[in-house]
């Protein structure tokens, strides 16, 4: 049974009718390829559930198509799809067993008794969960729980599975190791799988492409490498990662090249960038590419396309590193500086030296 390309052609669905109607979908399209581990990222309120319950049929689009390897199923019902879907508080059922929530589906299918408790032993090893056949659901971790959730959903052999911010409930440490072994299970299965997530680690992490969602529009659609390195504009910019927009004045000069005069500085920007210029774009830079230092004239200073002084306004001890806010000739930048055991950390209100290197500036629309 295995394909599972899921195809969206210009959904838009609005809730309520005349002028107290809110447009929550506009115009989304995508194409997820068989196999795929594919994410929609998105701020609370982007629409990003909605869409799911789409995909899952809880809820129909006013206009649009979703197909399934070629087959519309738009207007179908949910329990004709052959779509499992996992939601954010696992929906178990308390008063059952472990065993018993993962066998629901399979006996509202009515197979075989011997077939069914085949196949739920088989999932529960799947997720780890062998020895917790008998337990109720209030006798398990949050981490367990969710496993048992993600087995009651696999248990029926879904072409699709749809999971909604499902390590959300988790504390940070189970999340990390919930989203690996999510993404080894969604391997080993090879199941097209739509991960809802309003955590851009998240998706970058465990995902191969992301839709990134806002205000019920498509942004961008790529690879987490694609999303961070090269954002299509500048909600993507800022909400995959951190970044530093400059403003400026962009000058094209005669023989093809193309400056930037910014408040820190008029700079030449790289053959690679200036392609890139259009009207409205801006020069942006991440934080962990600016170097920051003491010395008066950084040691590096050939390597960078822009050197000021700056000074330090705040900083936030973040572990790894640490992020400085500064003020540069009038322009306000975060930094982060990669932290080791010996390095130096900088005070508020200590001068210091910043070098920005021409390849880490980037042009965002
Ligand atoms: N039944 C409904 N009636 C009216 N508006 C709704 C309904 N359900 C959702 N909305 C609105 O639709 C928009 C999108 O909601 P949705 O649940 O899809 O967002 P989301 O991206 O999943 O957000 P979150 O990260 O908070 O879960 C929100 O503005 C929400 O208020
Ligand atoms: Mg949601």
């Amino acid at each position: 049974m295995k394909p599972g390309r899921v195809e969206c052609k210009n959904i838009a669905l609005a809730y309520g009718s005349g002028k107290s109607a809110t447009q929550v979908l506009k115009d989304i399209s995508l194409s997820i390829e068989p196999g795929e581990f594919f994410a929609l990222l998105g701020p609370s309120g982007s629409g990003k559930s909605t869409l799911l319950r789409l995909i899952a049929g809880f809820n129909f689009a006013q206009a649009g198509q979703i197909t399934v390897d070629g087959s519309d199923i738009t207007r179908v019902p949910p329990w004709q799809r052959n779509i499992g879907m996992v939601f954010q508080n696992y929906a178990l059922w308390p008063h059952m067993t472990v065993e018993k929530n993962v066998a629901f589906g399979l006996e509202e299918r009515k197979l075989p008794r011997a077939e069914i408790t085949r196949k739920v032993q088989d999932v529960l090893a799947l997720v780890g969960l062998a020895d917790f056949a008998k337990r109720r659901p209030n006798q398990l971790s949050g981490g367990q729980q969710q496993r048992v959730a993600l087995a009651r959903t696999l248990a029926v052999e879904p072409k699709l599975l749809l999971l909604d911010e499902p390590l959300s409930n988790l504390d940070a440490k189970l999340r990390v190791q919930m989203r690996q072994e999510l993404k080894s299970l969604q391997r080993r299965l090879g199941i097209t799988t739509i991960f809802v997530t309003h955590d851009q680690e998240e998706a970058l992490t465990t995902c191969d492409r992301i839709a990134v969602m806002d205000q019920g529009v498509i942004q961008q659609i790529g690879t987490p490498i694609e999303l961070f390195d090269a954002p299509a504009n500048r909600f993507v910019a800022n909400f995959v990662g951190t970044i530093n927009f400059i403003e400026g004045e962009i000058e094209h000069a005669r023989d093809g090249v193309t400056f930037v005069s910014m408040l820190l500085g008029r700079v030449s920007l790289p053959a690679s960038v200036s392609t890139q210029v259009v009207a409205g774009a801006s020069l942006a830079v991440r934080p962990h590419t600016i170097s920051i230092n003491t010395d008066v004239i950084s040691p590096d200073r050939q390597r960078h396309t822009i050197d000021v002084a700056g000074t330090i306004l705040e900083r936030e001890f973040l572990g790894e590193f640490v992020r400085y806010r500064l003020s540069a000739k009038g322009c306000e930048l975060i930094v982060d500086h990669s932290h080791q055991p010996e390095s130096e950390i900088f005070a508020t209100g200590q001068n210091v030296t910043l070098g920005i290197a021409e390849n880490a500036l980037r042009l965002v629309s």
